[in-house]
C-alpha cells in the first residue's frame, strides 16, 4: 500500500471505536463550525472568554467573520462526531502558514491585546520552523457533554496525519488551556515559549491584560511538533 493510501485509511478511523468518528471539515460544515466556535469554544477558552468579559459582544463576530473566515479553504481541519446521532461533538481547525507571510493587522482595539499576546508567543517562530510550511492549530474544542473521554487527545493526534498529507514540516499550537498543554506534551510536542498570565503586560496599553484568567490555566505556551 502506498504511503498516501495508508494516511487516508488512518485519517478517518474512529477516534473512539464505534462511538466517535472523524471526518474532514468542508465548506458544508460552516454553520456547525460557527456553532462550535461561538457556543462551545468562546465561553470556555481562557483568553477569548476573558476578552468577551472585558468587551462584551466583540469576540463572537471576530471569531466568526475574521479569525475562522478562510480556515476551511486550507483543508486542514477535522470534526469529531457521534457515530449514532451524527452530532458534531468536537473540532480542530488548522491553518497552513509559512514564516514571513504577512497576516492582516487586527484593528479592533478590544481584540488587539489578544492578537498582540499571540504575536508575542510566536515571536521566534522562524527559528523553530524555518522555511517549511507548517500547520497551526487555530482553534480546538470538545463539547462539555463529551469532555474527558480522550476526544481531544485523539483528534490532536489525528491532525498530525493531515499535516503529513499536506507536506507540513511542523504542527504548532498556541495552547492557552492547561488541558491542551498536557495533551500536547503527551503527544510529544516541545514547549518553545511560555508567557505566564499573571506576569504578561500588554506592550501598547501597559495593562496586565491576562491577570484575571481563572486557574487552573496559568500561561500560554507555543508548542511545536516536527512532522516530516
Ligand atoms: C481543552 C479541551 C479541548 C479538552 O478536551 P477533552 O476531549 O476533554 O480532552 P481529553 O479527554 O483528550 O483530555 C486530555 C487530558 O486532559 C484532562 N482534562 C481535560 N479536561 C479536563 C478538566 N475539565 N478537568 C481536569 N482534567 C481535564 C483529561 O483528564 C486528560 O488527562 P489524562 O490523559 O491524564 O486522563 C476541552 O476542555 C475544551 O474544549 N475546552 C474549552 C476550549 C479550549 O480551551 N480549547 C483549547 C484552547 S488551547
Amino acid at each position: 500500500m502506498s504511503a498516501e493510501a495508508s494516511i487516508q485509511d488512518e485519517l478517518y478511523k474512529d477516534l473512539i471505536p464505534g462511538e466517535i468518528g472523524c471526518r474532514r471539515l468542508t465548506s458544508e460544515d460552516r454553520d456547525l463550525m460557527v456553532d462550535l466556535t461561538l457556543n462551545h469554544f468562546l465561553p470556555r477558552e481562557p483568553i477569548c472568554s476573558l476578552t468577551e468579559k472585558k468587551s462584551p459582544g466583540k469576540m463572537g463576530p471576530f471569531l466568526r467573520d475574521v479569525y475562522t473566515k478562510n480556515v476551511i479553504q486550507d483543508n486542514a481541519s477535522l470534526i469529531a462526531y457521534d457515530i449514532k446521532s451524527g452530532e458534531a461533538v468536537g473540532i480542530i481547525l488548522g491553518n497552513l502558514h509559512r514564516v514571513g507571510e504577512p497576516h492582516p493587522p487586527v484593528l479592533d482595539k478590544d481584540i488587539a491585546p489578544m492578537a498582540r499576546l499571540l504575536d508575542a508567543v510566536n515571536v521566534d517562530i522562524a527559528s523553530y520552523v524555518g522555511e517549511d510550511v507548517y500547520l497551526t492549530i487555530a482553534l480546538s474544542t470538545v463539547k462539555e457533554t463529551h469532555c474527558k473521554r480522550g476526544i481531544m487527545t485523539a483528534i490532536r493526534k489525528r491532525i498530525e496525519l493531515v499535516a503529513k498529507e499536506l507536506n507540513c514540516g511542523y504542527v504548532t499550537s498556541e495552547s492557552t488551556s492547561l488541558y491542551t498543554q498536557l495533551i500536547s506534551s503527551k503527544l510529544g510536542y516541545d514547549t518553545k515559549k511560555e508567557i505566564k498570565f499573571a506576569e504578561y503586560v500588554d506592550s501598547v496599553t501597559g495593562e496586565y491584560f491576562t491577570k484575571d484568567i481563572d486557574p487552573p490555566h496559568y500561561c500560554v505556551k507555543l508548542m511545536i511538533k516536527k512532522i516530516n
